[in-house]
């Protein structure tokens, strides 16, 4: 079957039930998605599908149609993602293993909602788990970033 991934064409031969996570890391070598629950529980396996966030863990490959970006096509070290940039500011990530979910959460929000309050936040980002408790960070990264997303905008 056919999947565009971060805008590359690819042609994996595998079950069409296999979880799109799988898919990704194991199939295409395409690890910033992260397996952490397996149950569409924690978010650490958050990619984009034509630009709406989706739990890779929990989605039958063969129920993908459409464009998915992972955490590797949201930007680059030298054009970060508003996200990102905000991410590296207020120095979010501590183990990092949930960050790459959160970032993809965090731009599917700000993508339908550019100027989030509190509220707003917490209920976009309350499935998006952290061990490490980076929450207050996460808060404050996606307020920044919506901040640069609107003076860009203006
Ligand atoms: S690994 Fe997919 S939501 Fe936890
Ligand atoms: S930074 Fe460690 S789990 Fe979130």
């Amino acid at each position: 079957m056919q999947l565009n991934v971060n805008g590359t064409q690819h042609d994996v031969d595998v079950d069409e039930d296999m979880p799109l996570l799988w898919v990704l890391r194991d199939e295409l070598n395409i690890t910033g998605p992260k397996f952490g629950c397996g149950i569409a529980m924690c978010g650490a396996c958050t990619v984009h599908i034509n630009g709406m966030p989706a739990r890779s863990c929990s989605m039958p490959v063969g129920q993908v149609s459409g464009l998915i970006t992972t955490i590797e096509g949201l930007g680059t070290p030298d054009a970060m993602h508003e996200v990102q940039a905000a991410w590296v500011e207020h120095q979010v990530a501590q183990c990092g293993y949930c960050q790459p979910g959160q970032i993809m959460s965090a731009a599917a929000l700000l993508q339908m909602n550019p100027n989030p309050d509190d509220e707003a936040i917490d209920r976009a980002m309350s499935a998006n788990l952290c061990r490490c408790g980076t929450y207050p960070r996460i808060r404050a990264a996606i307020k920044a970033a919506a901040q640069t997303i609107r003076e860009k905008s203006a």
